[in-house]
């Protein structure tokens, strides 16, 4: 299948020299074309040009973008979007007074949805989810790493892989597939969290390898969840079986998680609410990207972390949704980046580098998605004419993607 698409007002988001992410100053600056046109053939992007270039539209499925931008899709690199059901009651809790922190000691949070996960079929899961993947894709976004979380024990944490792999295989997105059964402490192994280590060490991460359920492990390695010794244990196991470390870090307290994940190769360090000169000067000496969230921020009331100090600091940061039922019940990229560039400070191309490239760089997957570029898989969305670059980020609740492409196909 050959798809031409024609009359772009402008392409944003083109990185001709094929980089793995883009870091500090860089991430100000965008190559882009005026007036342009793209081909993809087999799910692949293979040219692009200003229109005097463009082939002869015969032999091709032609998408007339009617003078919209064309922007390559989001690579969302933190989510929970496999969960069952909702949690709209701690959200009035939260308007009530309580903290997370308070709402989780008292039974809610993570094992409000675990009770929950695990009264629920596979089948339902599913079906819950794909209702959020259809809403994401709608929103932009073309990859995304899916984490398991909600089970906390062996049968739940395979169910929800389980699911996270019939999305993989169904839907159009690229899906990386996160074993994080060191989301909380589930109630059977209460005052025996190092029992529960071993268990995830010992049993799940074997039992979760042997089926190639997951790509990366993740801890959440924070005051009151996981301790940074424990995370070292389990990253090392997963390390055993090839998974890529991935950490929930500095959330709640400067936890360490952001210098141990620089120290283990982590892929990327999520969340980094508390952190400061130490924590980027750790970041400095590795090629873990940090990730922010700000979606959490805005919906928990927490400071946002210094995106500006990290980019000045040489960093590439990177941009995700964190859809989940209990700190971010949005998978609204184009909203994460608004709030970027509204409270952190963030320019609306820096914004964009860190939720596409560097976003795929968290996922272990700049070769293939990330930029236009070609040879990337063709994923892209088109916008309506836009006055400027900017006033997509700056029209933050306005409708304004028209067409999505997925793999070269046209999906919305
Ligand atoms: O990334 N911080 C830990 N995990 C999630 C929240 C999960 C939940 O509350 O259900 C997060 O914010
Ligand atoms: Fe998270």
């Amino acid at each position: 299948m050959r798809l031409l698409v024609k009359n772009i007002g402008t392409i944003v988001g083109i990185d001709t020299a094929n980089r793995l992410k883009i870091s500090g100053a860089d991430m100000d600056s965008m190559e882009r074309i005026d007036n342009g046109w793209l081909t993809a053939e087999d799910g692949v992007i293979t040219a692009f040009g200003a229109s005097e270039t463009m082939p002869a539209e015969e032999d091709f499925e032609v998408v007339d973008a009617k003078g919209g931008m064309l922007f390559p899709s989001y690579c969302d690199s933190h989510t929970h979007i496999v969960y069952a059901g909702s949690r709209e009651q701690e959200f009035l809790d939260k308007i009530h007074g309580l903290s997370y922190e308070q709402i989780a000691q008292r039974g809610g949070g993570i094992l409000n949805s675990a009770e929950r996960l695990h009264n629920t079929s596979e089948d339902e899961l599913y079906r819950q989810a794909m209702e959020r993947i259809d809403e994401v894709i709608a929103m932009g976004t073309g990859a995304i790493e899916i984490k398991s979380g909600y089970g906390l024990s062996l049968e739940d944490e395979l169910k929800m892989l389980r699911v996270i792999r019939r999305i993989k295989e169904s839907s159009r997105l690229l899906v990386v597939p996160t074993f994080l059964g060191a989301h909380a402490v589930p109630k059977g192994y209460k005052n025996r969290q190092d029992e529960y280590v071993e268990h995830i060490c010992n049993d799940m991460i074997p039992a979760v390898a042997s089926e190639c359920l997951a790509q990366a492990v993740d801890v959440f390695c924070d005051r009151g969840f996981f301790t940074v010794e424990q995370t070292r244990k389990i990253i090392i196991a997963g390390a055993k079986y090839g998974l890529k470390a991935k950490i929930h870090a500095n959330e709640l307290d400067f936890s360490g998680g952001v210098q141990l994940g620089v120290e283990m190769g982590a892929l990327s360090v999520d969340h980094l609410e508390s952190s400061g000169a130490e924590e980027i000067l750790a970041l400095k000496s590795g090629d873990t990207i940090p990730t922010l969230l700000p979606g959490a921020a805005l919906f928990l009331g927490m400071n946002y972390p210094p995106a500006r100090d990290m980019i000045s600091a040489g960093l590439a940061v990177a941009l995700a949704s964190d859809y989940n039922p209990g700190s971010s019940p949005s998978g609204n990229m184009r909203m994460v980046c608004s709030l970027a560039s509204m409270r952190m400070r963030m320019t609306p191309t820096e914004t964009l580098w860190a939720a596409t490239l560097n976003g795929a760089a968290a996922m272990g997957l700049s070769r293939s998605c990330g930029s236009i570029t070609v040879g990337k898989v063709a994923n892209f969305f088109i916008t309506k004419p836009l006055p400027s670059f900017e006033f997509f980020t700056y029209a933050y609740s306005t409708p304004l993607i028209e067409r999505v492409i997925l793999a070269g196909e046209v999906v919305k």
